[in-house]
């Protein structure tokens, strides 16, 4: 029989908590908000939503808004990659300080449909400054690539990882990260609170068709030991039979308890069947890479179908990512 998954809103308990989603009886987790007469509660988040829907008039808390964003830099570091670090007050930049963290981005001369969604590479708390990298292939990138010295900024969002807990929760142990491209950006906020809660980490890195690895000076800074691997070959679009090897061997050696996978879905598949290869209880956890659009659970563009045939709308879910790319 498959079980129904117990779903998490990223955004509950927050002080965007009830959202739109309440309003129109959509809410992810509360099963009064959904219409129903009594309490189904079954991912306590230590607020009642319901309650605060009352509480606050029977409406929706305020919702994040457009920022407007100074660019303190911009460096290009291969063709059509440019770094920029945007100054930010010194709250958004602690928000935005941990893994999954992105906000939308788009030109000060562009209506709000140019919005983009991109990862929050580095935050500083201290200066008020986030980094972001931003690869040029279509339209809204490339208005956010034209030369002005400001951007919208909507944000804090932090639903750009799946399987979030594993990684906020372990503590003192082992774990492998693999990142290839563009998909490097939020393995930077991933290694350092992994670090931060005395875990080890070993680090892949491949450059995917950027040619740099983007991530590795931040990585770097952080004394991590990186090894350079391809990780996805391009015709077959699988992982190499050697990385394969490698994965496998760094796993049963350094006892690796998580393995999180930043890139396309395809390495996503192929990591988690490593997994599924290996002994252990290894967790895993994985770039989202859904097509955001509104980030607020709204416009449906981010929607994945689950093996039981459920749909989830991965912007504003919470879920094991296993079982999204198990048995694909
Ligand atoms: S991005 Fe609009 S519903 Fe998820």
């Amino acid at each position: 029989m498959i079980m129904h998954q117990v779903l998490d809103c990223i955004d509950a308990g927050t002080e965007y908590c009830p959202c739109f989603l309440a309003e129109t009886g959509d809410c992810i987790m509360c099963s009064q908000l959904q219409g129903r007469e009594f309490c189904d509660c079954q991912n306590w988040k230590g607020v009642c939503i319901y309650q605060e829907y009352i509480w606050n008039g029977s409406r929706i808390k305020e919702q994040r808004k457009d920022h407007l964003c100074r660019i303190i830099s911009r460096r290009q570091i291969t063709e059509g990659v440019v770094l920029c670090r945007i100054k930010v007050s010194t709250t958004l930049a602690r928000e935005l300080n941990q893994p999954g963290a992105y906000v939308f981005l788009r030109n000060v001369n562009e209506p709000g449909y140019f919005d983009t969604p991109m990862s929050v590479m580095a935050a500083d708390g201290r200066e008020g400054t986030i980094d972001i990298v931003i690869h040029t292939k279509g339209a809204k990138t490339k208005a956010l690539s034209s030369d002005s010295g400001e951007f919208y900024l909507r944000g804090p969002y932090w639903n750009g990882i799946l399987g979030l807990k594993y990684i906020k929760g372990l503590r003192n142990s082992r774990v492998l990260l693999i990142a290839r491209g563009v998909g490097q950006s939020p393995v930077v906020n991933v290694a350092r609170k992994l670090l931060a809660a005395g875990n080890e980490a070993t680090i892949i890195l491949d450059k995917g068709r950027l040619g740099i690895n983007i991530a590795e000076e931040y990585l770097r800074e952080m004394s991590c030991e990186i090894a350079n691997k391809q990780v996805l070959d391009l015709n077959s679009l699988e992982i190499p039979k050697d990385t394969v090897e490698y994965i496998q061997k760094v796993a049963a050696k350094r006892q690796i308890r998580l393995i999180y996978s930043g890139g396309t879905e395809k390495l996503h598949e192929g990591i988690v069947k490593i997994i599924d290869s290996l002994e252990g209880n290894i967790m895993f956890a994985c770039s989202n890479n859904a097509k955001f659009c509104c980030g607020e659970g709204i416009c449906g563009s981010c929607q994945v179908r689950l093996q039981d045939g459920s749909r989830i709308r991965t912007c504003k879910t919470q879920i094991n990512p296993r079982e999204i790319f198990r048995g694909r």
